[in-house]
């Protein structure tokens, strides 16, 4: 009998905390790392958001709490869904849950059963396609469009819908890519929703980085057009907005409260429930007045540094960046640049065991790492199923400009280093 069940093979990872191993590597060498890797923003979560955590935990409120949410936490959220997206939100459909991450297996575990397809946006979050596999339900990766400022027109996605369809996951703005849907593929993409699914498929829209939008953009969910909310599992949280990654604090608003109670369940049987005192940091982020110019003064100074960071890396012969809309991330395409520097020869050279275990902007993303001391995320990463052939790179700009620009004037160095790429793959061997 083998130790581990089978199933644990089907399950993904997150690369960008996996990372951590090789730059410890680098570190250990006395290497000075700059970190375009993590999901995080560098700033940390503000003194009116933490002064109520720590009145409440100092209080006493340290005890099991109601396993969808304390109320008032809840009543909050459904006032931020129905102002944000203008529809009606109730406590009762609305689950608090340990960040924006539960979610997603908790919708796999729903809704999927095996044989049931499970269409999402690739490259995308890598976590998507980890529990769609994990729970034996098909794959069905959404490519989408660098040219169209990575998103997808609805009839890419008429496309892929089938009988077997039970779940769409959308995620906008986007991680990796920091693409945003615009209202009018949202509209268009309800229509063929409308028209092509039954009413039991279900959206899953990814909101995490709702506040972070930039050029003066308000968010627009698919769960605002018309026949969507009651198919929709809309999810955000504190993670990226509040910048509050540590805190571990999302949301799940269901279709109905047959479906929310579910995820209660799920609550239930995985952590029992999340922190009242976190909960209650969480609703003074969302009632607070000080919160709105928190968060405006965060994304001024991401869309600062996207003003600077695309227009450089578009300087890089070899690298061809769009300009993001959100988030806080550059998805450029390195294909030129992997050409260059003979990434794609050395990656066919490999044998085919070590193909396996990387890919051109893999092997990329280690000899920036390596050799120049930045750490990036590869393209497969973000959903390895129909991903040969892309050659991107994801850089984190939720580091200080100066780290920002010191690690760009590093990829220009590398950029002219066919021959040190050589000498990394003779010396390091990380594929063998
Ligand atoms: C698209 C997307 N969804 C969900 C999450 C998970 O967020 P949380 O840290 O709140 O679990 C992330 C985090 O990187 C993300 O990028």
């Amino acid at each position: 009998m083998a130790l581990l069940a089978d199933r644990m093979t089907a399950l993904g990872t997150e690369n960008a905390f996996k990372l951590g191993e090789d730059i410890q590597r680098c570190l250990d060498r006395g290497m000075d790392v700059i970190k375009f890797n993590l999901g995080e923003p560098d700033f940390d979560s503000a003194p009116h958001i933490n002064r109520v955590g720590m009145r409440e935990i100092e209080a006493g409120n340290s005890h099991y709490c109601d396993p969808q949410g304390i109320l008032p936490l809840r009543k909050a959220i459904a006032a931020h869904v129905a102002s944000t997206r203008g529809i009606e939100a109730d406590v009762s459909r609305i689950v608090v849950t340990p960040g924006a991450k539960p979610p997603i297996s908790y919708t796999m575990q729903t809704y999927a059963d095996p044989g049931d397809e499970v269409i999402y946006p690739s490259p995308g979050f890598p976590i998507y396609e980890s529990w769609v596999t994990f729970a034996g339900a098909t794959p069905v990766p959404l490519q989408l469009s660098e040219e169209r400022g990575f998103s997808f027109i609805p009839e890419e996605l008429a496309a892929l819908i089938t009988e077997r369809t039970k779940v769409i996951m959308l995620c906008s703005p986007s991680n990796p890519t920091g693409g945003v849907l615009p209202a009018r593929d949202l509209a268009g993409i309800a229509e063929v929703i409308r028209e092509k699914c039954r009413p039991d498929v279900r959206i899953y829209a990814d909101e995490i980085y709702e506040h972070i939008l930039f050029d003066g953009e308000k968010h627009h969910s698919i769960a605002s057009e018309e026949g969507m909310a009651e198919r929709t599992v809309l999810v955000s949280g504190h993670s990226k907005g509040f910048a509050m990654t540590g805190w571990r604090l999302g949301w799940a608003m269901l279709p109905t409260a047959e479906e929310a109670a579910i995820f209660k369940q799920l609550n239930i049987n995985i952590c029992s429930c999340v922190p009242a005192f976190i909960q209650e940091a969480g609703r003074e982020a969302y009632e607070s007045p000080e919160s709105a110019a928190t968060v405006a003064g965060m994304v001024a100074a991401f869309e600062r540094r996207r003003d600077w960071v695309v227009p450089a890396l578009n300087d890089i012969p070899g690298v061809r960046c769009q300009n993001p809309k959100g988030a806080f991330y550059v998805f450029p395409n390195v294909a030129g640049l992997c050409e260059r520097l003979g990434v794609v020869d050395a990656y066919q050279q490999l044998p085919e065991a070590s193909r396996d275990r990387t890919s051109p902007s893999g092997m990329l993303q280690m000899f920036l790492l390596y050799r120049y001391g930045v750490a990036t995320m590869d393209r497969n990463s973000f959903g390895r199923i129909g991903a040969e052939g892309q050659h991107y790179l994801r850089l984190s700009i939720a580091a200080s400009m100066e780290q920002i620009q010191a690690g760009v004037g590093r990829m220009v160095e590398a950029a002219d280093d066919a021959d040190g790429f050589q000498e990394f793959l003779r010396e390091e061997r990380l594929w063998d």
